[in-house]
């Protein structure tokens, strides 16, 4: 299955909140993994079923310990729990200061996100520069998606990382922006600026600016969670998403290629039906 990354330029325009809402309507097994090394959100805001608290020593920090012998699906969701609701969760780290106990956990755990067999993985990657120790996760994914607002600052900054980003990911992109349904106008305008860049951003998605229906998210809703703008958005989005991440790109094709150089014995994935995604 595949990694799909998440991720912010500067502020909080809602990642953590997108993850949440795009794991909870995805449309096949999925582990939403917290990668953001300033700390879990997801174990402050979220509980286990039956509103149990969750449990921040099982997660990341754990895995790492575990993992230094291999990282298989069992593994992963060994150190994984599942929120009220039904999404499985790695929680991250609790704090910034835990970082170091992820030592060079990082890029096999990115490979093995993209390569678990029995669910896709959506990874919070927080907010990501060229010095971010969590980058090889990013790399890793088949899919990038930062998410931004439609307000100057985030865009300018948005940009300025997508600039600095395609030298170190060559994953497909995609923007989330975060507004109000109604204003069309503000993300098409974030539109004009991506497209000014000529960035080969392939996928753009609007999520509604939604505070009742962020509040789910948040561990404060009241209501009906299904006929909020923000799940309306979202289901379209998470299915979209689903779909990209679910065809193999031409890069999966070059690593497969690596790793099976001859394929004259019939094994192997250089097919035209592997290379096509059917
Ligand atoms: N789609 C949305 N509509 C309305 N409010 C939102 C939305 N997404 C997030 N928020 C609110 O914005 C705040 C920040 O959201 P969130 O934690 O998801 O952002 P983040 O980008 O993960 O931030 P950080 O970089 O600090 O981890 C929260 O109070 C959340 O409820
Ligand atoms: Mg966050």
């Amino acid at each position: 299955m595949a990694l799909v990354a998440l991720a912010s330029a500067k502020g909080s325009p809602g990642v953590t909140t997108a993850g949440l809402v795009l794991g909870a309507l995805w449309p096949r097994p999925v582990l939403l993994a917290e990668c953001d090394p300033a700390g879990s959100d997801v174990a402050i805001r979220m509980t286990a079923p039956g509103g149990q608290p969750l449990n921040s020593d099982r997660g990341l920090i754990s895995l790492a310990a575990a993992g230094r012998k291999g990282l298989g699906d069992d593994v992963i969701l060994a150190h994984s729990q599942q929120l009220d609701g039904g999404l499985d969760v790695m929680i991250g780290v609790r704090s910034a200061e835990q970082i170091g106990g992820m030592g060079g956990l990082w890029a096999p755990l990115g490979i093995s996100f993209n390569q678990m067999h029995s669910a896709d993985v959506l990874a919070d990657c927080g907010r990501i520069g060229p010095a971010s120790p969590q980058l090889p996760v990013v790399q890793a994914a088949r899919l990038v998606v930062m998410v931004c607002t439609a307000t100057g600052s985030s865009v300018a900054h948005l940009r300025e990382r997508l600039a600095s980003l395609v030298h170190h990911v060559d994953a497909q992109l995609g923007v989330i922006v975060v507004a109000d349904p109604k204003r069309r106008d503000g993300v098409k305008q974030v539109w004009s600026v991506l497209d000014a860049m000529s960035m080969p951003i392939q996928h753009r998605w609007h999520l509604a600016y939604d505070p009742v229906g962020a509040a789910f998210f948040d561990g404060r809703g009241h209501g009906r969670l299904d006929r909020t703008p923000l799940i309306r958005s979202a289901t379209d989005i998470a299915a979209e998403m689903a779909a990209v991440a679910a065809r193999p790109t031409q890069r999966d094709f070059d690593m497969a290629q690596a790793a099976f150089p001859q394929s004259e014995s019939g094994y192997g994935p250089a097919t035209d039906e592997w290379r096509d995604g059917r």
